[in-house]
């Protein structure tokens, strides 16, 4: 009985001795408000008496990346310790009182990183079993930022949109809320059939009933913050860009219509301006001709005559008068009045009918004008050309008539000498008899 019962005794023993080492970490999640000094406490226990060495290891696991980063190790007796590196010795330390079984980790000027997991592991030399480790989630505070709403899709009636709302900073996560004012800002229950998944509000088969005002209030339990949007939900064609679009097309439309109808009244223009041109020269080209044949023909013929008439004989110089007072009567009579009568008749009905023409066409293109000066300039000079090759054959005229009455002087001079020869011939007769 003795013996059962000491035996009981050392079997407890030996199973408090193996489980012996605790180590444990009050609170599940401790707070912290952002830029705060904090301390994660840890407490452990050992059976070891007086143990000879001890290592107390700080590591920590972030939510997302889960991978176990060590923080620092601390080493007893020595009391020092590792930090490890990218950790910030100003604010990573150990805050340990080894045999009061204290091993807190101190944590300065907290950021929103440091929300993670964090774990207290002891060991003690010759205390090999039991539960060396404990952990526990710290969580930095933020408050909210100002969240940011956008609305995503068409708002056109019909249309599906979302309208989300997203805070950057908040620690704990926010939660997102969605609040409608009516357009003369009158509050309104959400459309029943809308839908919340996170900060979005999705809104389905929107009318002109949907527009308003939302509201997004983003919170946890350090802040709120809130965003305002403005929903206006158009028919589809009112929609500001096809708005727009109609509005850039017609612009576009006028712009190539004007380019058309530029290039098109150019062209005519461009060619109308040919043909005239074109018709023009052909006109002058007719006259001109003409009039320098005409008016140069007699010129030669009479210089040549005129040449060759001193050395011919008195019957050719009565020929020669003749076709004189021909060339006198018909050809420069006859030619002038024909030519006059012609050529200014023809000429100037041809002339008026051109302006009239010329008239038309300047009230229809300004920019001819200098055009038809220019020719009409031309036209005088042609005339006073005229007028000069007329004076020239008068001048010519009055050449005959004088070389008329010199021919007339030399004929009544072979008259008297034949006269007087006749007369000698005769007395020489008479004399001979
Ligand atoms: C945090 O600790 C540092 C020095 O260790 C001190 O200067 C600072 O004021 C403390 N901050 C707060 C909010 O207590
Ligand atoms: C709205 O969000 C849902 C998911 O929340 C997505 O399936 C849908 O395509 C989104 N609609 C628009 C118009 O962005
Ligand atoms: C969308 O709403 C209109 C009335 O606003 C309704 O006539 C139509 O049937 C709805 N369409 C769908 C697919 O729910
Ligand atoms: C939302 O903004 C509109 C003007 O942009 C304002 O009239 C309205 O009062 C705001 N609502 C809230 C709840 O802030």
């Amino acid at each position: 009985m003795e013996k059962s019962m000491f035996t009981f005794v050392l079997l407890c023993v030996v199973w408090l001795h193996v489980e012996a080492m605790t180590v444990n970490i009050p609170q599940k999640t401790y707070e912290v408000a952002r830029d705060r000094n904090t301390t994660v406490p840890c407490s452990f226990t050992t059976t070891v008496a007086s143990p000879k060495s001890a290592v107390i290891t700080w590591s920590r696991t972030s939510v997302d990346a889960n991978v176990d980063v060590v923080i620092l190790t601390y080493y007893y007796p020595d009391d020092s310790y590792d930090l490890t590196a990218n950790f910030d010795p100003k604010r990573f330390s150990p805050d340990v009182d080894f045999l009061k079984g204290k091993a807190d980790l101190l944590l300065k000027f907290l950021k929103l990183e440091d929300s993670m997991t964090y774990e207290c592991r002891v060991q003690v030399r010759g205390d090999v079993s039991g539960k060396s480790a404990a952990t526990t989630d710290l969580v930095v505070l933020v408050a909210p930022s100002v969240p940011v709403c956008k609305l995503e899709g068409k708002s056109e009636y019909g249309q599906n949109i979302n309208l989300t709302c997203s805070s950057a900073e908040a620690s704990p996560a926010p939660q997102y809320k969605w609040q409608s004012h009516d357009v003369q800002n009158n509050p309104r229950p959400l459309d029943p059939k809308s839908t919340l998944k996170g900060g979005t509000l999705s809104l389905f088969n929107v009318s002109k009933d949907t527009s308003g005002y939302y509201i997004c209030t983003s919170a946890n339990k350090v802040g709120t913050a809130s965003c305002n949007m403005t929903v206006s939900v158009m028919p589809p064609s009112m929609n500001i860009g096809s708005t727009a679009g109609i509005i850039g097309g017609v612009a576009a439309f006028l712009v190539l219509l004007a380019i058309i109808i530029c290039c098109c009244c150019c062209h005519k223009k461009k060619k109308a301006e040919e043909e005239y041109a074109m018709g023009n020269a052909e006109e002058y080209k007719d006259n001109d001709p003409e009039g320098n044949d005409e008016k140069r023909r007699p010129d030669g013929e009479e210089s040549t005559r005129g040449n060759s008439d001193s050395r011919v004989s008195a019957e050719r110089q009565d020929k020669y008068e003749d076709r004189n007072e021909r060339n006198d009567d018909r050809h420069y009579d006859d030619r002038r009045s024909d030519y006059d009568d012609r050529h200014y008749d023809d000429r100037r009905s041809d002339y008026d009918d051109r302006r009239s023409d010329y008239d038309n066409r300047r009230r229809d293109y300004d920019d001819r004008r200098s055009d038809y000066d220019d020719r009409r300039s031309d036209y005088d000079d042609r005339r006073r050309d005229y007028d000069d090759r007329r004076s020239d054959v008068d001048d010519q005229r009055s050449n005959y008539s004088d070389r008329r009455d010199k021919y007339s002087d030399r004929n009544e001079r072979y008259d008297d000498d034949r006269r007087h020869d006749d007369d000698r011939r005769y007395d020489d007769r008479r004399g001979q008899r």
